[in-house]
This record gives structure tokens, sequence and C-alpha cells, in this order.
């Protein structure tokens, strides 16, 4: 790889970066100011870490899950995220950013959302902390995720349907871009994962990096080691780099993120980005992505929303070449097969992103992914109650009603 590509600011290797038109530059550069200089400050700090106390709910536990254990022959601990207000990881981010969009005096925040977790939890933050909120959404997202677009709405946000593309997540981020650079002074826009143009990877992975820093400092106290595995599921890649970025200098620890196989990585209907991705730009990054021979991005697939996305964070890319992290993709069958398993092992439905991940721990000792009787560490970043209807309808397909 020549250093020519290589990006001049927000570099993870030769990918990250921001390649955006110069009109958001300043705003980009306000921002980054922002993360260096208020995000530190011990006024900051303390009110978030209030608000992540009382309001987000953490800190959330870390489970033994006996039963799944042993259906998966490994020692599988999870970190309870799907307990967070909002039913997802996404709360700890939202939190931070919206706590900064006050800090920064801006009055409006804007967001784009595929499984609407992340909608929902920037309608939250922004009611808690009077912001106006309006949070765009592919319209075929609209339908997978009825019930959250309900609660993004009680919370006083106002939900823009995107009718372009692929009508998914990929396009609700344009929109997003564009309504941004439209009105750069009142508005932040509050990315919902570690995408997107420098600062943004940053931002949010230092958002998320406490579930790791947490489940480390619990698994340390409980078991006084430390696993010999993280797994996550990785749709734009926050939840996984939450998790395993307290363990990156830990390198007896494998970090492993499972992406979505959808109906087969063959079948070119998938997500899976860092499987079978190639370098390209992004929503202003230079990351791995899904695209034909041309360049032209390609549709992801997944049954699971929040994994529909045909990029991903840059960090991850760069861990993948270094050799510091491992990408593993499952399929939509495979997942929603781990989705019924853990509701009946272990009395918690999964959101359907972190069912991948359990989808994987199923087959692991099976196909030499991992030894037998391993000590790991899952991210459980989601509840399934978003994905009830989604899967009810699945289930009836599969049996062949109508
Ligand atoms: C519960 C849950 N998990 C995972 C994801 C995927 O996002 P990320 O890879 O940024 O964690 C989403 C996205 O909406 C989600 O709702």
């Amino acid at each position: 790889m020549s250093t020519e590509v290589r990006p001049k600011v927000g570099a993870f290797g030769e990918y990250g970066g921001r390649y955006v038109p110069e009109l958001l530059v300043p705003a980009l550069d306000e921002l980054e100011r922002a993360r260096r200089e208020i995000v530190p400050s011990r006024a900051f700090q303390s009110e978030l870490s209030r608000l992540l106390a009382d309001w987000v709910g953490r800190p959330t536990p870390l489970m033994e899950a006996p039963a799944f254990s042993e259906a998966c022959g490994l020692e599988v601990v999870m970190k309870r995220e799907e307990l967070l207000h909002g039913g997802a990881h996404k709360t700890n981010n939202v939190a931070g950013q919206a706590l900064l969009t006050r800090y920064m005096g801006k009055k409006r925040v804007i967001a784009e959302t595929g499984a609407g977790q992340h909608g929902c939890a920037t309608a939250m933050a922004a009611a808690r902390l009077g912001l106006e909120a309006v949070v765009y959404m592919g319209e075929k997202d609209i339908e997978r995720q009825a019930p959250n677009v309900k609660r993004m709405e009680l919370c006083g946000a106002s939900v823009v349907s995107v009718r372009t593309g692929s009508r998914t997540l990929k396009d609700a981020i344009n929109e997003a871009l564009r309504d941004w650079t439209q009105n750069l002074e009142t508005t932040h826009y509050l990315l919902g994962t570690v995408c997107g143009p420098h600062p943004f990877p940053k931002l949010v992975r230092d958002f998320q990096a406490i579930i790791g820093r947490e489940a480390r400092g619990q698994w340390r106290k409980r078991y006084r080691n430390l696993p010999d595995a993280v797994v996550a599921c990785v749709g734009g890649g926050s939840n996984a780099m939450g998790i395993f970025h307290a363990f990156v200098r830990d390198e007896g620890v494998q970090l492993i993120g499972v992406e979505p196989g959808g109906r087969g990585i063959e079948t070119r209907e998938h997500g899976a980005t860092l499987v079978a991705g190639r370098p390209g730009l992004l929503h202003g990054a230079r990351t791995s992505v899904l695209q034909d021979d041309e360049g032209q991005i390609l549709e992801a697939h997944s049954v699971s929303a929040g994994l529909d996305y045909p990029g991903v964070g840059p960090e991850h890319a760069y861990l993948r070449d270094i050799g510091r992290a491992r990408y593993v993709a499952v399929t939509d069958e495979e997942a929603l097969d781990a989705f019924e398993r853990l509701s009946e092992l272990e009395g918690i439905i999964p959101a359907f992103e972190p069912a991948h991940a359990l989808a994987f721990l199923l087959k692991a000792v099976r196909e030499n992914e991992l030894r037998a009787g391993a000590h790991v560490l899952m991210n459980l970043c989601g509840r399934g109650d978003k994905d009830l209807e989604t899967y009810f309808r699945f289930h009836a397909g599969r049996r062949g009603d109508s």
C-alpha cells in the first residue's frame, strides 16, 4: 500500500481519515477540539458519570451462563449491556455526545438509525437534556423496527423516512450528513457507531470503551486473570470496539468480531464487510467496504437491521490487518437459532445483533475456532424486544404458515 493513501488525520494505519466536503471541515474541527478539551475536563466527566449511573444504569453486571456454556463447550461470561436504559449499548455513546452537544452550546441533534436502538437512545437523551432531535431512518428499517419508531416519537423526536437507495442505514447516513451541512451552526450530528470522518471513530469508541473497562475490572476481581477471548458482533463496530479497547494490549486475549453472513458469503447477500470487503471510501472514511469491481458500494443484507451496513469502523479494518483481531461471519439462520437457544437456556431474549456472536460461540469448538473449555467474555449488547415481530414473521415463514 503506497503512503499517498494514508489518511492525514485520524488514521488507523491506512484506514480512517476525513474525506468530506470542505463545508464540513470546520464542524469536524470544532468537534475534535471538543473531544480533546471538553471531554477530558473534570466538569464534563463528573456530569457524564452521574448521567451514566443514574439515567443510563451503569455499571452493568457480568453474568455466567452455565446452560449456554454447556451447549457451546466453553465457559461463557456475558457483559449485560442489554440491561441498559433503552435496551442496548447505544445509550453509552448517546449520553456522552448529547452532553457534549450541550457543552458545545448547540440545541439540536440529528442522528441516523438502522435497528432503531441508536435513534431511540438519541430521542431519549435529547428529551432528558432538552435538545431537539431529528432521526433519519431508512423506509425498510422503519417497517422492520416499528416499535422503536413509536418510542422515538413518544420522546418527542421527529423520524424522517429515507426512501433513497437500499432504504436502510447507509442511505439514512447520507441524509443525516446532508442535513448537517445545512445546519452546522445549531446542530450536532450524533453519529451512532465508530464510522464516519475523524473524529467520530475515536469519539464514539471512547464513549463505548466503558464496556470493556468495566468488564475487565469485573473479570479480574472475580477470576483474578483475563479471558481467553472477547467476542462481540460487528455492524458499524461500536459495541465490539467498546469491549475490545480495554484488551487490545493484552496480547494473550483473542479478540473476535462476528459479522452478518446473511444468506451466505457466497450469495453476496450479506453484510460481512471485514470478511469479504475491500479498502474503499464510505461516509467520509477509508475503511473496508462491500463494493463491486468498479468500486460501487454494494447493498448489505442481514436479518438484523443493526448489522445491515456495507461499511465498518476503520479501527476494525486496522486491527484485522495487523492480526490483532479476527473477524468471522455467521448466517441469518444460525443467528436465529442462537436467538432461540439463549432464550430457552438462560431466559434472556437477545437482540438479533448479539445473536450473531452467540451463534459463533455455539459452533466455535466444533469448527476449531476456540479450544474446548476456553473462557470467553461475550458482549450481550442488546435485548430482543425490537426484533420479536420480525422473528415471528420469520418463524411463520419457516413453518410455511401464511
Ligand atoms: C443491539 C445492537 N447491537 C449491535 C448493533 C450494531 O452496531 P455496532 O456494531 O456499532 O455495535 C446495533 C445497531 O443498531 C444494535 O442495535
